[in-house]
């Protein structure tokens, strides 16, 4: 399972990335703006210091101006993939950006029917909102089962990204799944790490140490 990091922090990239975990980043319009300052000059940085995909979003809500968009995105590095909101103009600027051979994520996914018509368009990633879905009182992770059935079923290769991930139950059951990659933030990944009885074991096994070493 790849690990993409949910962010536009560049801070937060270096840091992921010296641990040997970041396989890829996403960003979003939300995320872009927290930075603040000149977004262009970030995104080119993002892209620098990612070896691996890095989702921009287009701003467009129409397929015209999206198509535009994407083809200025794409110009940020060999490794963008552009990100698609799941609309019915969205759709019909996917079925180009495919024909043209640019990769896209498919973004604001929250049921398989809307996967299913991503795939079939084929986008490159489709991200369902497992933690939006959640707090509708659904499930976002049978969504994100439903949808891994699907796209067995038919062979599609659009690989599923799990977004707006809360906790990491979300990342198991993800790899219970078989969920391609899971976006996660920062203080997710952190949480991942640590289990208090690694830190509690940790600390009594050098004390024993300590006290052995005195006593030679
Ligand atoms: C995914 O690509 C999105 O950027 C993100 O996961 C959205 O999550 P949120 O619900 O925390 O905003």
């Amino acid at each position: 399972m790849k690990f993409f990091l949910d962010t536009a922090n560049l801070d937060q990239i270096h840091e992921v990335n010296e641990l040997g975990l970041l396989d890829g980043v996403t960003t979003n319009p939300t995320l872009m703006s927290r930075e603040g300052g000149d977004w262009r000059a970030q995104a080119s940085l993002i892209c620098e210091a990612v070896d691996g995909p890095v989702s921009l979003e287009v701003i467009a809500t129409t397929h015209e101006a999206m198509i535009e968009e994407a083809m200025d995105l794409v110009t940020f590095g060999p490794n963008v993939v552009v990100k698609i909101p799941m609309i019915p103009e969205g759709l019909k600027a996917l079925k180009v950006l495919h024909e043209r051979e640019i990769k896209t994520n498919v973004t604001l996914v929250f049921s398989p029917s809307q996967a299913l018509l991503a795939a079939k368009l084929g986008a490159t990633y489709v991200s369902p909102f497992v933690g939006r879905i959640d707090g509708l009182g659904q499930s976002g992770m049978e969504c994100v089962d439903q949808m891994r059935t699907i796209f067995d079923n038919y062979g599609f290769t659009t690989k599923i990204l799990v977004a707006s991930v809360r906790h990491p139950m979300h990342v198991i059951e993800s790899g219970l799944i078989g969920a391609d990659v899971v976006t996660l933030p920062y203080a997710t990944i952190m949480q991942l790490m640590h289990h208090p009885l690694t830190d509690k074991g940790l600390a009594a096994f050098l004390a024993d140490w300590d006290a052995f070493q005195k006593n030679q």
